[in-house]
């Protein structure tokens, strides 16, 4: 039956006709396009049609990749660097990963345990698909990366979230985590420094919830650390497989080259993990993708080996807007903003305009809001409900000192003229 309705459909499309619609699967239905992913196309939309748009949509860094990354590749490319290679990744390439975990984090693991990927994202579905599947739990601390709920979905497995709010600093209690650990949790996904709230735990707050989860789940933890680097003040980020000696086993954790490297584009994402479940996301990744790109390899090797001066640098511009984001905000009446103690987003709180009506359209959340401001003051935010937490907006300050200051003085005046 469904090949016959299939090729109708077909040849009604080959000679003009109307088509029969292909039928989406229940697993493209269920899930969502990425939130910041959708603001960015909204705001391409505009500029197309001529308008100024001061966008903070979006989670890249507006530098470019530095140079003795970009020869590398140049480099790898002219040496006929531009095949398949092993799934997993070259092995100097995950060996110039495994090192840099001993440099940076004082954790001993080798290229055995490391598998690349096409972007931290690539790794985090590779770690679900090798561990979770329908009627198991995966507990996600709230307000989350837009992705993590849906990559979850695309397994069958249920999200259990675990509501935080501004008060706690955006930080799960160990007690918190108790409550949600079932007989059925196979991973706790947690994420410091965290988009889009910024957070960064402490190592004590860490080991507390690690203590809990040892006790409570022989579940693994799956640590998004990819913001590791971009941390400000007295803010020290931790790799979660160094709390106790048993997390090293139980631990998957995840990182890239998109935000510290400026490398977005190139898509160098990795797992560190216990080498049977490398193994796993090794099988898994070998049916989807192959390999990672060739050539980001290489470039990814430079990064990691290479100068680190850029990051540096890029730090150092980063918490310059940092800063200037921070003290904007506490002036604009009404806006409550989170410490953004790492990465790059200000996740700021806007429930107190809710309610009200600008240029006579209502708002009502923070959906309603970021469309609201978007069209009538030329601003991209992303609304909080995008990250599991209504009432606040997601600013990224990946972009200029100068585009902050105007968009920031548009949504102040914005705000204002709210009735
Ligand atoms: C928390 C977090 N994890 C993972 C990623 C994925 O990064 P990539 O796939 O570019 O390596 C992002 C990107 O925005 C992120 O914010």
């Amino acid at each position: 039956m469904k090949v016959y309705r299939l090729s109708t459909a077909f040849c009604l499309f080959i000679f003009g006709k109307p088509t029969a619609m292909i039928r989406i699967s229940k697993l493209a239905s269920s899930i969502q396009p990425s939130a910041t992913i959708a603001a960015g196309a909204k705001a391409r939309e505009l500029r197309a049609a001529g308008i100024t748009v001061y966008d903070f949509s979006l989670g890249e860094p507006d530098f470019n990749t530095p140079q003795h990354i970009c020869d590398a590749a140049d480099a790898a490319i002219r040496k006929g660097q531009t095949h398949y290679t092993p799934t997993s990744g070259t092995a100097e390439a995950r060996k110039a990963v495994a090192q840099w975990y001993g440099r940076y984090h004082g954790l001993d693991v080798g290229p055995e345990n490391v598998i690349l990927s096409n972007g931290a994202k690539q790794s985090i579905h590779n770690t679900l698909a090798a561990i979770v599947g329908p009627g198991e739990d995966v507990i996600i601390p709230a307000p989350y990366w837009v992705s993590y709920s849906d990559l979850v979905k695309m397994t069958g497995a249920n999200v259990v979230l675990v509501e935080t709010t501004l008060d706690t600093g955006f930080k799960m209690t160990p007690d918190q985590l108790r409550a949600a650990i079932t007989p059925q949790t196979r991973i706790l996904m947690l994420n410091s420094p965290c988009n889009p709230t910024g957070t960064v735990y402490s190592r004590a707050e860490l080991e507390a919830l690690a203590d809990v989860y040892l006790e409570h789940t022989d579940g693994a933890i799956l640590s998004d650390e990819i913001y590791e680097q971009l941390i400000y003040g007295g803010a020290k980020s931790t790799c979660v497989a160094t709390l106790r000696p048993q997390l090293k086993e139980r631990t998957i954790t995840v990182s890239g080259a998109s935000k510290a490297y400026a490398m977005t584009g190139w898509r160098m994402g990795w797992a560190v993990a216990p080498a049977p479940l490398v193994k796993a996301m090794d099988t898994i990744q070998s049916q989807e993708t192959s390999c990672p790109s060739s050539v980001s390899q290489a470039a990814l090797i430079a990064a990691l080996n290479g100068p680190q001066e850029p990051v540096a640098e890029m730090l150092k511009e980063f918490t310059a807007r940092r800063e200037l984001v921070l003290n904007r905000l506490k002036t604009i009446p009404g806006v409550r903003p989170a410490p953004a103690d790492g990465a790059f987003y200000a996740f700021f709180e806007v429930s107190s305009y809710f309610g009200k009506s600008f240029g006579g359209k209502p708002v009502s959340d923070s959906l309603s809001f970021c469309a609201a401001l978007l069209e009538q003051a030329h601003v991209n935010l992303v609304p909080g409900s995008a990250f599991g937490c209504e009432g606040f907006v997601r600013m990224s300050f990946a972009t200029s000192q100068s585009v902050i200051e105007t968009g920031l003085t548009q949504l102040a005046e914005w705000l204002a003229g709210g009735k």
